[in-house]
């Protein structure tokens, strides 16, 4: 499959980016083709403009969607697939991750009128979280978190649609953190080799 990779994480020193590195290597081994997207490195401008507001508002629908955005529309279209790669942050995701969408979603791409994106045979979103899967069900968090992702921003837009959380990446317990971490980097070779 041809896999297009959304990964945002400020920083290299991180265990979202170990995982990141672990997925791509399983793809890879499966004889996958990937595009990556590195949201910080590429410094991806996430605020909308007023003008962007203004065309996705439909009070100005002519307005020309931005180079930058028609670029990751481009590579959703020549993928089969596409992953988000993120750590939560206040139980959504990194602030730039959340304006691509407002900025790549549009209208007469994403939605109505007209939407010409092509549905992909599957979405996966791959998020690390400080906090364990008991707590975040717990609270009820986690599910919030499947339904904007799966629910509303996914919708209908892949056939298959699945959220991995791998949990409890907090330095309270470093040995127990260790031990986690490195069950969960095996996971995300294996959703790799796996896709
Ligand atoms: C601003 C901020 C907000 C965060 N909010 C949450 C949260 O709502 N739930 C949670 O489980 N973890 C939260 N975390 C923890 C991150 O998800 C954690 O740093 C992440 O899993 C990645 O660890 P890493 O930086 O080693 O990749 C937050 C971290 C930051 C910096």
């Amino acid at each position: 499959m041809q896999v297009f990779v959304v990964y945002c994480h400020p920083s290299k020193k991180s265990f979202t980016h170990d995982m990141k590195q672990e997925f791509l290597k399983g793809l890879s081994d499966a004889n996958h083709k990937f595009v990556v997207s590195d949201l910080y490195e590429m410094n991806f401008h996430e605020e909308m403009s007023e003008e962007e507001y203004e065309r996705e508002a439909y009070y100005s629908t002519e307005i020309p969607v931005a180079d930058d955005v028609m670029e990751e529309q481009r590579k959703i279209q020549q993928s089969d697939a596409i992953v988000f790669i993120y750590p939560v942050f206040w139980t959504e995701a990194p602030a730039k991750l959340v304006g691509w969408f407002d900025r790549v979603w549009t209208s007469g791409f994403a939605y109505n009128p007209d939407p010409q994106m092509n549905i992909l045979k599957k979405a996966l979103f791959l998020v690390s979280a400080g906090k364990t899967l008991e707590s975040l069900e717990e609270t009820g968090e986690s599910n919030a978190m499947r339904i904007v992702m799966l629910g509303d921003r996914i919708r209908n837009r892949a056939l298959e649609k699945e959220m991995m959380i791998f949990d409890g990446t907090t330095h309270w317990d470093e040995a127990g953190r260790n031990e986690r971490l490195a069950g969960h980097l095996i996971n995300a070779y294996k959703a790799g080799v796996n896709f």
